[in-house]
């Protein structure tokens, strides 16, 4: 346990890398998922205001095509954190390497987050933020439910994984800028493929954290989801 453990995340300390640069092929709506709307809101307006109401955060760097930065310029009202724009790359995490280039030197904790997840909540943030401030790195995730299969390329189970052990990664994915500087050093250079940019972090061997986070924090991905969305936000 680090000499942080039992101090608060500092305030402004933080700077979040909203990924919106992702094209929606999934969905396949004319427009990128994260702007579709849900309940009338665009669905990536819903966590940059809770990002843009949290005082741990410092700055939002957007990451998103240019042409959609209206957006976020007119959400941003009479908000006091500091908002930036980077754009896309091609897979995700070279748009995670962009936003990282326009992240603060003073920064403490950079903050990954998919505008696809609306749903997340104030709450699973401030765990996941204090749990990379004690640890380094640390990410949203969930206990597995499913019953998982290994199989082979030609569809036979090969394998039954103990689902004790396993976990679905959601995000934020919280990490010191120092190393996801050097997993990004170490991923180009070996030029490696990450799903996920906590993955990057394992390239170093540094341990990750995973804070238990909620069900709930789903990402939309399909026309399905945009439903379920709207039911949980309505219950809220
Ligand atoms: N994303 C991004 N840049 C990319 C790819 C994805 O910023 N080059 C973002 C997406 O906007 C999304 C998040 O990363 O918020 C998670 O990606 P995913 O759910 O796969 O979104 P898309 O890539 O847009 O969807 P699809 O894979 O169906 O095309
Ligand atoms: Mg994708």
């Amino acid at each position: 346990i680090s000499s942080q453990a039992n101090e608060l995340v500092p305030k402004k300390s933080v700077s979040v890398i909203l990924l919106a640069g992702g094209k929606g092929k999934r969905m396949g709506a004319n427009i990128p998922k994260q702007y579709l709307p849900l309940l009338g809101q665009p669905i990536a307006l819903y966590s940059f205001h809770i990002f843009s109401l949290m005082s741990e955060v410092k700055e939002i760097v957007v990451v998103c095509d240019p042409s959609y930065r209206d957006i976020f310029e007119e959400a941003r009202n009479s908000m006091t954190v500091y908002l930036k724009f980077a754009s896309p790359g091609k897979e995700r995490q070279d748009s995670v390497f962009n936003g990282l280039q326009e992240v603060d030197q003073t920064t403490e904790l950079v903050c990954v987050h998919d505008s696809a997840r609306p749903l997340v909540l104030s709450g699973n943030v401030k765990k996941v933020l204090k749990d990379a401030w004690v640890h380094g790195a640390a990410v949203l995730g969930v206990p597995v439910k499913a019953t998982i299969k290994e199989a082979s390329n030609d569809s036979f189970v090969t394998r039954t994984l103990n689902r004790q052990t396993l976990w679905e990664m959601q995000t934020p994915q919280v990490i010191k800028p120092s190393l996801l500087r050097k997993g990004f050093e170490v991923v180009h250079r070996e030029g490696l493929e990450v799903t996920d940019d906590v993955s990057i972090v394992e390239h170093l061997k540094h341990p990750v954290y995973i804070t238990e986070g909620s069900y709930s924090n789903i990402k939309v991905t399909t026309p399905d989801d945009i439903l379920l969305a709207e039911r949980i936000l309505n219950q809220r």
